[in-house]
């Protein structure tokens, strides 16, 4: 999020370049005629959750504290007042109610997130908590029971605190082993129930906003730096992971494991070969950073080029960006059974001069101009616009770039708003409409395989550092009542309607489609 803003703060050229944007080459995009195909059959429809943003329970039955618990206790004026993860929707307390709204809701797929703190307090093997386990062993075994297959994602921000006071992300020697400690815990306890797993979540936001350009805890800010090395021991982490499940647990528990990498698609700001590159290179140097290092072994070429160049300039020794071995590169190359994308905007990528040499960050690595034009449709949250038909050129490209034979999944997907509007079918069940319409034609229209779309979120959450100032859920929660009362919106309905009908529309034309896994 935050190096939207970092690149765009090039005010004059965002005016500029507008006119360019809307009346130019995307004009005939911005279609509103709804897909009336069914979606295929078996397709995975359902809701994505995170530990932090819902359970509560923040130290109940032996819960370790976590990076986003510290925050909360001890820089109380980052968040809105009183509004963090400490109670948050209580989800701890209610997972026989929350089950209940997602059967509702009739979706067949739940993506939610295990607190590493919750299950290992101290984030190391040696200290189990049982109270724990036990949570989610009670909401798989409810999910299971009702035909909802879990889709767990193993990290989602929240280191505990333990393995932060240690280094955390950046610290290879303590952070990786004890990754793969806690997630070889996870297969052995729930392996044999869950099928999807997600080791990180928005690794990119992980490192950039915290350790690098801010925005998210720890905030251990090192500029052009800090997000480099964290992501480099955050992808050998996973590659060790995914290797431990094909050696001890794949033949038995038969599951599939990704990495969830978010991204604004980048649209090219003109026809122009230069804002092309542009374009191209923003995506790589985003969604790539990770995605390029699962499925080809290595950073995307340009991202190599383009730092080692400016770390030289820079009169460094070595590259900022760090170097896989030979060994770790293999380890990498392939570790993924599914492709997955969190997406909520697009922005307008345009070329510019490379930013000057004496700036070290992430965004004057990349050098790209992105903006949104001031007309494209606002939200609540300022980096966040309406724009449907990024959805479908960003699923192409991944599919174009990485491949789509083993599926490709919206992990997340949703509309914010101020959390408060009940009513809210001509904005977030607009939002679902048009981005699926989209994401239909690239079913249909494009030929690629997509199989799954998680909206975020089934419920109003904390919205991390925004508290619940902004929100995103189909279900409204007061969280001035004690009992966090959960009440529908109209999005909850219209969005039931298409996960139980495979339709946007009242009716369909059939599909003989069918999504194989
Ligand atoms: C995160 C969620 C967050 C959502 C909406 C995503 O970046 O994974 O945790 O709530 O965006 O802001």
């Amino acid at each position: 999020m935050t190096i939207i803003v970092a690149v765009i703060s090039a005010a004059c050229f965002v005016q500029l370049s507008f006119a360019v944007g809307t009346s130019g080459s995307h004009a005939h995009l911005f279609s509103n005629e709804v897909s009336n195909i069914s979606f295929p059959n078996g397709f995975m429809w359902g809701y994505a959750s995170a530990a932090y943003q819902v359970e509560g329970g923040w130290d109940a039955d032996g819960k370790g504290e976590s990076i986003w618990d510290y925050d909360a206790h001890n820089h109380a004026n980052w968040f809105p007042a009183g509004q963090n993860g400490d109670v948050a929707c209580d989800a701890y307390h209610k997972t026989e109610e929350d089950v209940g709204l997602l059967v509702h809701q009739g979706v067949n797929t739940y993506r939610f997130s295990i607190a590493w703190s919750r299950v290992l307090p101290t984030g190391r093997i040696d200290n189990i908590n049982q109270a724990g386990i036990d949570y989610y062993k009670d909401l798989i075994k409810r999910l299971k029971e009702n035909n909802i297959e879990p889709l767990v994602t193993m990290h989602h921000w929240d280191n505990p605190r333990a393995i932060e006071d240690d280094g955390g992300f950046l610290n290879a020697s303590v952070f990786i082993p004890a990754f793969v400690d806690y997630a070889t815990l996870l297969f052995e306890q729930f392996g044999d129930d869950v099928k999807w797993w997600i080791t990180f979540n928005e690794p990119k936001q992980i490192c950039g906003g915290g350790y690098d350009y801010g925005g998210f805890s720890p905030q251990t800010l090192s500029s052009g730096r800090g997000g480099y090395i964290c992501a480099h021991n955050l992808l050998k982490a996973h590659a060790k992971v995914y290797r431990v499940y094909d050696e001890k647990y794949r033949t038995k528990q038969n599951g599939k494991i990704s990495m969830v990498i978010d991204e604004s698609w980048n649209e090219p700001a003109s026809n122009s070969s230069a804002d092309i590159e542009a374009s191209e290179r923003v995506n790589l140097m985003t969604y790539g950073w990770f995605a390029h290092p699962i499925v080809y072994g290595d950073y995307p070429e340009i991202m190599r080029t383009r730092i080692d160049k400016r770390s030289a300039q820079q009169g460094l020794s070595e590259s900022r960006l760090p170097v896989f071995t030979e060994e770790e590169k293999s380890e990498l190359k392939g570790s993924y059974d599914y492709l997955s994308v969190n997406m909520y905007t697009t922005v307008l990528a345009a070329a510019t001069q490379d930013f000057p040499i004496d700036q070290i960050s992430y965004g004057a690595d990349i050098s790209v101009n992105t903006y949104q034009p001031d007309d494209w449709e606002r939200t609540a949250a300022d980096w966040f616009r309406v724009v449907p038909w990024g959805a479908r050129h960003l699923v192409r490209w991944i599919a174009q770039t990485y491949g789509d034979k083993k599926g490709i999944i919206v992990t997340e997907n949703g509309y914010t708003d101020n959390g408060e509007v009940l009513d809210d079918l001509d904005t977030r069940g607009r939002f679902h409409k048009m981005y699926l319409s989209n994401l239909n034609d690239v079913i249909y229209k494009d030929g690629v395989n997509l199989i799954g779309y998680m909206a975020w979120s089934l419920m109003n959450d904390v919205e991390w550092y925004a508290g619940w100032l902004t929100n995103l859920g189909h279900y409204h929660v007061d969280f001035n009542s004690e009992n966090r009362t959960r009440t529908a919106k109209a999005s909850a309905s219209y969005y039931k309607h298409i996960v139980t009908t495979n339709c946007l529309l009242d009716s369909c034309v059939p599909t003989t489609k069918k999504i194989n896994l």
